[in-house]
């Protein structure tokens, strides 16, 4: 009837803006150098300036290892123990990271590369993580939200300009996906949506708060290329 019409229509109305709220948030809090729609005053050398090194780069990349694994297992620990179901729907979507980083990692290290440990800054943010992930899942689904899909927009900008610079353009399993990615990353944000329209308002800007928590990591972590 015309009535479930209308509650449908508005609904899909609201499924569109709450990962739009996300995403402005976030193209907001980059710098003008990084994105058109960044609002923030570039800090330090602009991002395609970057020396990195390749231990440094090496350092990122097992960092990132640490959070992928950290989300991953989440997501799959959550629905194993059944304490919740929260996160089942983002299980096999196809963004998944940890098993191209590992392999990635693999590579360096038959070429002689010493694999070290993750650093004690992205040690802290998988822990902060684990806990958000129990206590707080808004907060949580932010910093999954942000460090997944910014992955695909300024970390693969990012990645193609290492490779040039220190890795004779080898592109890295990291910046691959199978499938295709839009439709992976449109089919997140209809998961998102979808989570989100049970969440009362002040639920919503929770979420939208920790995006600043989630930049202010994942800019240390860029800079860890630069060691
Ligand atoms: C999107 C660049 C760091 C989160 C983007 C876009 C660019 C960009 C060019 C696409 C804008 C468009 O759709 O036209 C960069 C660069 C960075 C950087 C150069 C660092 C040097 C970050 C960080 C985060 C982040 C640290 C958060 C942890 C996002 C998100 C999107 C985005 C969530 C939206 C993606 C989407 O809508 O699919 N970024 N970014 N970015 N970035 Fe960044």
């Amino acid at each position: 009837n015309t009535a479930d019409e209308k509650q449908k229509k508005m609904y899909r109305i609201e499924e569109k803006e709450f990962v739009e709220e996300m995403r402005a948030v976030a193209m907001k809090l980059h710098t003008k150098d990084q994105a058109k729609e960044g609002e923030k005053e570039p800090q330090g050398q602009p991002w395609r300036k970057w020396e990195p090194s390749v231990e440094g780069y090496l350092q990122f990349l097992v960092d990132n290892k640490l959070i992928y694994d950290t989300l991953e297992n989440t997501i799959i620990g959550q629905k194993t123990a059944n304490s919740s179901s929260l996160y089942a729907d983002f299980m096999n979507t196809g963004l998944e990271r940890s098993e191209a980083l590992a392999k990635d990692l693999k590579w360096f290290k038959e070429r002689g590369h010493t694999i070290s440990k993750p650093s004690a800054l992205s040690s802290s943010y998988s822990r902060y993580l684990e806990e958000l992930s129990v206590k707080d899942p808004q907060a949580f689904l932010c910093h999954y939200y942000n460090f997944y899909f910014a992955h695909t927009a300024g970390g693969r900008m990012i990645g193609k300009k290492v490779a040039e610079k220190i890795l004779d353009k080898k592109e890295l399993e990291f910046y691959k996906w199978d499938g295709n990615l839009c439709q992976h990353l449109q089919d997140v944000r209809e998961k998102l949506n979808k989570v989100a329209k049970y969440w009362s308002t002040e639920e919503k800007n929770h979420c939208l708060e920790e995006t600043e928590k989630s930049f202010e990591f994942s800019f240390q972590l860029l800079q860890l290329m630069l060691v």
